[in-house]
């Protein structure tokens, strides 16, 4: 496989960004467990690379779930829907995108939501206040070709089947599964930027509640990597976390922001990872050390290397 494969256009992935949060996997992590999986661009990553054994990918949209699970379980069915609706489209792309949403808002299958993706402005999912998906088409795109998004469905299934788990609800409840070998990586949406007004879909997930979940995980002394906060140029985004929580800050380069880019200005991207006391104890660092130093061999292809090494702990 010459590539990660990426078969669900997702806004916020982490697919960019995978091979710098994968450089502080400890070794020998068992089970990969994702509350907020999203696109479960974190996990495909790290079965890519061989970083974990097996997966638990959970998140509170039920529908991006069970398409996940399809692209896992019975990828030539999803792969085979996708190419129908996808031709089905030709010469009325405008009318049926809104055809497909309306079936997707009455019946939610996967199918829909895949195609709804593939063609939505900024592949951003978007649900009014009745839990109706309500994102506009982009109208310069068809979306993916289907034969295309084949290779991407199947690049996946090959990686995560017979070894992943796909659940839906709160992230809280992944508190059951986890044992002292696994590893949980976490991407909560950010503060007052969703656009969703749907409990079923966005939880308005509560800074507190998450404080007290990660006090939790501090107890049971779980392993684990957070995505919170980040910055652009010198405007930062996200609220603090309270120093009791012990957890170790760490900036990645996450590149030239694309709004910046869209004004002609380069201002550059990073986001903040946080890692657990028990995950800073298993990779031996102690103190304030450069985590450069154990990033290396990470085996991964050129197009997941970190791009630049600017892991030092802040
Ligand atoms: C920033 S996205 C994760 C993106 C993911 N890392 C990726 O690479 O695609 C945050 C996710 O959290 C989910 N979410 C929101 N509230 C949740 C909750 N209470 N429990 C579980 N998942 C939740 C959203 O549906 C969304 O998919």
């Amino acid at each position: 496989m010459r590539r990660m494969p990426q078969p669900i256009p997702y806004q916020g992935s982490k697919r960019n960004i995978a091979g710098q949060i994968l450089s502080v996997f400890p070794a020998g992590v068992g089970t990969l467990i994702e509350p907020f999986a999203g696109s479960a661009a974190v996990s495909v990553a790290a079965a890519y690379g061989q970083k974990a054994e097996k997966f638990y990918l959970n998140d509170l949209n039920k529908p991006l779930m069970d398409l996940l699970a399809m692209i896992i379980n019975e990828p030539q069915e999803i792969a085979d829907r996708y190419e129908r609706l996808w031709q089905a489209q030709i010469g009325r792309e405008r009318a049926y995108y809104n055809f497909v949403r309306d079936e997707f808002n009455r019946t939610r299958r996967p199918d829909y939501l895949l195609y709804l993706l593939a063609r939505c402005v900024k592949a951003s999912v978007r649900y009014n206040a009745n839990g109706d998906f309500n994102q506009s088409p982009d109208n310069r795109r068809k979306g993916r070709r289907p034969s295309s998004m084949r290779q991407e469905i199947l690049g996946v299934s090959r990686l995560l089947q017979g070894k992943t788990v796909v659940a839906s609800g709160d992230y809280r409840e992944v508190l059951s599964v986890i044992s002292s070998d696994d590893l949980v990586y976490m991407d909560p949406p950010y503060q007052g930027t969703s656009q969703n007004k749907d409990p079923r879909y966005y939880s308005g997930l509560h800074p507190g509640e998450l404080v007290e979940f990660l006090e939790e995980l501090n107890r049971r002394q779980v392993m684990f990597i957070l995505s919170y906060d980040g910055r652009t140029g010198t405007k930062t985004y996200g609220a603090a976390l309270p120093s009791s929580l012990n957890l170790r800050r760490m900036e990645i380069h996450a590149g030239r922001s694309s709004q910046s880019t869209l004004l002609g200005k380069s201002v550059q991207t990073y986001e903040s990872l946080y890692l657990s006391p028990a995950l800073m104890r298993r990779l031996g660092v102690e103190g304030n050390g450069r985590i450069v130093e154990w990033v290396s061999g990470s085996g991964l292809s050129d197009d997941m290397r970190p791009r630049q090494l600017e892991l030092d702990i802040v």
